[in-house]
């Protein structure tokens, strides 16, 4: 007998970063954040799962190789072994159930975009995993519940398993059970909001998000200030942002967030640069955009990694898009080509 499954899980960008961990073995996070979840027809994770009695250990197959290294990883073990443990509180209430919690399984899991590029490819494959696993077992937890348990596998991909605008609540507790996900707003609320990916650099980053993280932790003085103050207000004005639909609101704290965060990482030591001269072309580019227009109309985050995801509002799509691509052909040197009023040949 065998029981299969299979789901999708799209990427989430965060535009509020969770950037510290309070507990390395549960994934608690220092502050709370928020992310946009991309369209499921965007950048996503496909995963299909498999158990079987005869199967004699997990295994993991990514983007058609196995992979020994994660199959074996604390935090895949980790997150099995959650998974299993509900399968087994389900099947000592009900007898007629197939004892499959104690059954190995086989996953297979394909990205459509490049791993560890800084695009959140860990937030989507857990939350995949953790999704197709749970259909698996046949569990009945919500999304919030299941999300306690993606935490563990990667920080971020608790806020995948949502559509929309997801928030990751930090908690207080110590052993994690009130540090989740929950939805802000569905896709629904503010359908209008777009996001485009600018892939400046599709190599792996240089420092993981996990280590980066500790070094931040361990030695940034501006560190402490953010997760005390500066996050905490945020949050909750981010959240209100999204309610309200106030796109220029939600724009300048978006890209304030991401200098934050930069700036932790380029205040650690030995200081970590996520963003290349590519990025900061970006970063100028659209403050000279919102400049041009007189109002905030496109907004940029960075991730552990050099490449930006614009956030902006369909109706100024062309407005953006027109800029973007002369940035593009002209990368070297636009800004001399481009300056003030030079913008108008744009439009
Ligand atoms: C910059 O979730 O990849 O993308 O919990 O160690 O797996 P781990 O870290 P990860 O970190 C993501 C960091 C970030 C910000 C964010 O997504 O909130």
């Amino acid at each position: 007998e065998t029981y299969t499954a299979s789901i999708t899980a799209p990427v989430n960008i965060a535009t509020l970063k969770y950037w510290g961990k309070r507990d390395t073995n549960l994934n608690l996070p220092t502050n709370s954040s928020i992310s946009v979840t991309l369209d499921q027809s965007d950048l996503k994770t496909t995963t299909s799962a498999m158990t079987c009695s005869s199967f004699t250990k997990d295994r993991l197959w990514l983007n058609g190789e196995e992979d020994l290294q994660l199959s074996e990883s604390k935090r895949l073990t980790q997150v099995l072994a959650n998974l299993r443990l509900k399968r087994k509180e389900k099947e000592a209430k009900d007898a007629s159930l197939t004892k499959i919690s104690d059954w190995f399984i086989h996953i297979v899991s394909i990205n459509n975009f490049p791993t560890a590029a800084g695009l959140a490819s860990s937030a989507a494959g857990f939350a995949a995993l953790v999704a197709c696993v749970a259909k698996l077992l046949q569990l009945d937890d919500d999304m919030t519940e299941l999300s306690k348990i993606a935490r563990q596998g990667s920080g971020s991909a608790c806020r995948s398993l949502f559509g929309g605008f997801v928030a990751w609540e930090m908690g207080e507790h110590s052993d994690g059970t009130d540090s989740k996900a929950v939805e802000v707003a569905p896709l629904e609320h503010w359908p209008q909001m777009k996001a485009c990916i600018l892939v400046a650099c599709a190599d792996k980053k240089d420092v993981s998000s996990t280590s980066g993280m500790q070094l931040t932790v361990k030695t940034s003085d501006l560190f402490q200030k953010r997760i005390t103050e500066v996050v905490p207000e945020r949050f909750e004005q981010m959240k209100k942002s999204i309610l309200d639909k106030d796109f220029e609101l939600f724009a300048e704290l978006t890209m304030k967030d991401s200098n934050s965060f930069h700036a932790t990482c380029l205040d650690s030591y030995p200081p970590i640069f996520y963003m290349n001269d590519t990025s900061k072309k970006v970063v100028r580019l659209v403050h000279k955009i919102n400049a041009f227009y007189g109002k905030t109309i496109v907004a940029y985050t960075f991730d552990a990694g050099p490449n930006a995801v614009l956030y902006y509002l369909e109706e100024n799509e062309d407005k953006l898009m027109t800029f973007i691509y002369a940035m593009f052909k002209n990368l070297n040197g636009w800004e001399n080509k481009y300056n003030g009023d030079e913008l108008n040949k744009f439009i």
